[in-house]
């Protein structure tokens, strides 16, 4: 049933080759959120797991901006909150930041430093892990601020650009639903 899941989802993800560079395949998941039945059958495989009395997160932190979407709703369904780690300069009040290597240049992530509380047990959610850049500096947020991430949380993974294995070496359990190569 799952091998399922995942096949069904793979086949609704739409791939954009060349974009937003030459050389890209962008893999799109907004088809899966396009149809309902759809983003039920994704948002459900992630309940599903998280639902767990073992695995259930006290808070779900977000990645802007498409983990917002993903994030957002598990949380909504699991009934705990939902807090947003943010591109520089939108979140308004006191922040902790850290700025990463992106392919070309950098980026800096933000979160309130109210958003968690040392000890709380983070679920941190995306849509996709490439590098792993992004999610490796959302972790250190968190931890910072004294929280535990229990694991990562995305729709994809390219396993070839090697995010996901630094990820889960570095100790962050990861779970995603379609592997692109
Ligand atoms: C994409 C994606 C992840 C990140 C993954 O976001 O949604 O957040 O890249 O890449 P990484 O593993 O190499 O860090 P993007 O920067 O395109 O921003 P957006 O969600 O605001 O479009
Ligand atoms: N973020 C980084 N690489 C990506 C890709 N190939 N498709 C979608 N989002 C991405």
């Amino acid at each position: 049933l799952d091998l399922n899941v995942n096949q069904y989802l793979r086949e609704r993800i739409r791939t954009v080759p060349d974009w937003p560079t030459p050389g890209v395949q962008f893999r799109d998941i907004t088809p899966l959120l396009q149809e309902p039945k759809t983003f039920r059958v994704l948002i459900d495989a992630f309940v599903h797991r998280y639902m767990d009395r073992d695995l259930r997160p006290d808070v779900i932190a977000g990645l802007d901006a498409r983990g917002f979407i993903i994030g957002a709703v598990l949380a909504f369904e699991l009934g705990v909150g939902f807090v947003p780690i943010r591109k520089k300069g939108k979140l308004p009040f006191t922040t902790v930041a850290e700025t990463y290597e992106l392919e070309y240049g950098s980026a800096t992530v933000e979160l309130h430093t109210d958003a968690v509380q040392p000890g709380d047990r983070v679920l941190l959610v995306d849509d996709l892990i490439a590098t792993g850049g992004t999610m490796m500096a959302g972790r250190r947020l968190l931890e910072r601020l004294g929280a535990h991430v229990s694991e990562g949380a995305a729709i994809v993974d390219l396993p070839e650009l090697g995010g996901s294995q630094r990820l889960r070496e570095s100790g962050l359990p990861l779970f995603t639903l379609v592997d692109f190569s």
